[in-house]
């Protein structure tokens, strides 16, 4: 039984459980929105629930005493998340956590939220973990539901059955059609051809992990409310589609702007290495590319030498996250080539994980080649670099097409990334194109930035979630 640590939390504060999908890129923003609730905003008295294999990692990482000082209200448990301890949780394997946190967590967290010694007011659940609803609603607790994906994304899961019927899915890399424009799905008529969609849309229509998210996604709309990590001005049309769907939309992102920096870093699972922010120090101004795709993709040592070669051919400095388990198929680490190793000695910093934020604001970055991750989306937004998209799972082929043709902040390369075309993009957006996005680059930094000062639209529905729980508690 793990210590449940009542004496720090402030009497007759509510209390909110907040439980993420372990994954990276899904505690960061929900352990940010936790800390605000804590902190800032609210003084409410928080459980954050991870699975014991991130909570030991998270742990191992934060210096315990400086956090449980700037947090005395926000207290760690965890539950098991049903894999073996050596199971792989990158890659596709992050599928299998799908299928074990249903099965093997849920009766873990229910367990968990009766032993709990202050009753939670509500429960904030990741959409891909909505068994949490289930819970609730047996044990007569509140929930709110919080999407970690786009406002956009989320509103085309809701139409997977519909695109199914359509006939648009299962979506066939080759056949010729990938291109086609998707017409079904209000307020993306002309954005979205059939190579934007999700990836999970190449699936059969009764895969499991197809039915997997139809099953979540249409669980959500049991919650009381949404929580969106975006700003109303991004995504207009599609949040007001999504208000026909849930009562409230908290939309309240950028949630890293609203962050102080001391606890920014505090919801890495991997240690960051800081060495690279010296490196970028003596480059100069918006010179560098910055290259990271995130903590779940992987690829083949084959795309890692295209990509390298692509960077090296450019003629631009970069400075490169390589994760230890980024590659796959990367039985013999020295066949690097010395052309390759030479030019990065040169113009390249690589380094394992980075503080990725610190890198995005350095005056020396002046565009990201990304994944599409939603946290490195926004990110890059709020600080006004440019990227290049190379999409691989999830919602990353919908956030791409996004960036490049609804908010023009940077530019697609989906789909390819052989050297010739990789260093072609690397000119577009340092040089020979970056005209094309700067105007709106730095018109979507500025409003991300309006959003979360006071009266901004992130600020105020920031401050009614706050009310709105203590409504709840009261
Ligand atoms: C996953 C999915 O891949 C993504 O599509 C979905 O939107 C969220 O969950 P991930 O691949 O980790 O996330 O990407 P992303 O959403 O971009 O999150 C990565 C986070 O890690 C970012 O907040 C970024 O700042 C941080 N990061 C990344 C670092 O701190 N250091 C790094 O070196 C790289």
């Amino acid at each position: 039984q793990q210590e449940d640590k009542k004496e720090h939390f402030t009497m007759d504060a509510p209390h909110v459980v907040v439980l993420p999908f372990p994954a990276q890129g899904h505690i960061k923003p929900m352990l940010m929105l936790a800390q605000l609730l804590c902190h800032g905003a609210g003084g409410f008295n928080i459980t954050f629930v991870n699975t014991d294999h991130n909570h030991s990692r998270l742990l191992n990482l934060i210096d315990q005493t400086a956090f449980s000082r700037r947090f005395p209200t926000l207290q760690f448990m965890s539950i098991p998340d049903g894999l073996s301890p050596e199971h792989p949780r990158t890659g596709p394997s992050i599928v299998d956590l799908f299928f074990s946190t249903n099965s093997v967590s849920k009766p873990e967290f229910r367990n968990l939220i009766v032993s709990l010694s202050q009753e939670p007011t509500c429960i904030i659940a990741d959409g891909t973990m909505s068994f949490a609803i289930d819970v609730a609603d047996e044990l007569g607790i509140p929930v709110i539901t919080f999407r970690t994906y786009s406002a956009t994304c989320t509103w085309i899961y809701f139409h997977l059955q519909k695109l199914i019927r359509n006939g648009e899915i299962p979506v066939v890399e080759g056949n010729g059609d990938m291109d086609k424009q998707i017409s079904c799905i209000p307020g993306l008529e002309n954005i979205l051809r059939r190579r934007d969609l999700p990836s999970i849309c190449k699936l059969e229509p009764d895969d499991p992990i197809m039915q997997f998210y139809i099953t979540q996604t249409s669980k959500m709309t049991r919650a009381s409310a949404l929580i969106l990590n975006t700003f109303q001005e991004l995504e207009t049309p599609i949040i007001s589609h999504l208000q026909s769907i849930f009562p409230t939309v908290y939309t309240i992102g950028p949630l890293h702007t609203l962050i102080d920096s001391p606890s920014k870093n505090l919801s890495s699972l991997i240690q960051m290495d800081e060495s690279c922010i010296k490196w970028l120090d003596s480059q100069h101004p918006k010179s560098v590319l910055y290259v990271s795709f995130g903590s779940v993709i992987v690829l083949s040592h084959d795309q890692l030498l295209e990509f390298w070669y692509g960077l090296v051919n450019s003629g631009k400095p970069f400075l490169w996250v390589i994760r230890p388990d980024l590659v796959v198929d990367n039985n013999e680490p020295n066949k690097i080539p010395d052309e390759l190793k030479m030019a990065t000695k040169e113009r390249g910093c690589i380094v394992s994980w980075a503080p990725q934020e610190d890198i995005l604001s350095h005056q020396a970055v002046g565009g990201f080649l990304t994944h599409s991750g939603w946290n490195s989306t926004l990110e890059s937004i709020t600080f006004g670099v440019p990227m290049i998209c190379w999409p691989m799972i999830t919602d990353q082929q919908v956030n791409s097409r996004c960036v490049s043709e609804l908010w023009k902040v940077g530019f697609d390369m989906k789909d390819t990334c052989d050297r010739s075309t990789v260093e072609k993009f690397v000119r577009d957006v340092m040089e020979d194109r970056r005209q094309e996005i700067m105007e709106s680059t730095v018109k979507n930094a500025r409003l991300a930035h309006d959003s979360i000062h006071e009266g901004g639209s992130s600020y105020r529905n920031t401050k009614k979630l706050v009310q709105d729980i203590i409504s709840i508690h009261l």
